[in-house]
């Protein structure tokens, strides 16, 4: 194992260890597949898997994947609380080193921000690859630290929507791009604080 492998599994493990769980699942997530009809979902990066587990509850069928044990655990400790349970596939994966099979009619990534190596464009762009024709990709990241970020975010450069959307080099004849901007919302912190936010949130549908 390289160092940074060990450190990446080591740091979001640790991360995991010290967080409580929030089950809350992402606003973009429930704005976004609300609309769409039930089918195969893919969560990037899934962490304590509340979005998956309200993507099963919807009628999907899910695999989430994260590099984190811990997490997993979690997710799936709660997954099997549900109903939703039979319907989620948790693996971990090291991304982009390694990536789950298949192809999905929702492709999503959730704050995929990591203070260790991640390269996030080479994720981003095989998660565009494993859209469906006729899918969706989702990718919802945070425009500015949150205020409870604390030292996580101190050299995080967050990107904007336009470089998310230009590093992803998607073909614009077989994408069509459904929604690029930065929306602001109510959030509540590890602690309990409040504040507004702001994320990015880009939507593609796959057209060819
Ligand atoms: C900021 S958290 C977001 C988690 C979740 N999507 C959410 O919205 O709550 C980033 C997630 O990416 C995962 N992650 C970071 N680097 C990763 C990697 N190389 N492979 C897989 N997952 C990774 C972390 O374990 C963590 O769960």
């Amino acid at each position: 194992m390289t160092e940074s492998v060990r450190d990446v599994r080591e740091f979001w493990d640790e991360f995991y260890l010290q967080k409580v769980w929030s089950g809350r699942v992402n606003a973009r997530l429930v704005e976004v597949a609300t609309e769409l009809p039930a089918g195969r979902a893919l969560d990037v990066g899934c962490g304590e898997g509340a979005d998956a587990i309200w993507l099963a509850e919807h009628g999907w069928q899910v695999v989430a994947v994260d590099v984190s044990a811990t997490a997993l655990q979690r997710a799936g400790a709660a997954a099997r609380e549900s109903d939703a349970g039979p319907r989620i596939r948790f693996e971990r994966h090291d991304l982009p080193e390694s990536f789950p099979e298949g192809e999905f009619d929702l492709v999503q990534a959730q704050f995929l921000h990591s203070p260790v190596h991640l390269d996030r464009d080479a994720v981003l762009r095989q998660g565009a690859a494993a859209v469906a024709v006729d899918g969706t990709l989702l990718i919802v990241d945070h425009a500015a630290a949150p205020p409870w970020a604390g030292d996580h975010a101190s050299n995080h450069e967050f990107p904007t929507v336009e470089g998310v959307s230009a590093a992803l080099g998607l073909d614009d004849t077989r994408w069509n791009r459904l929604r690029a901007e930065r929306v602001e919302r109510p959030a509540v912190g590890p602690e309990g604080q409040s504040a507004t936010i702001a994320d990015n949130v880009l939507v593609l549908r796959r057209v060819g």
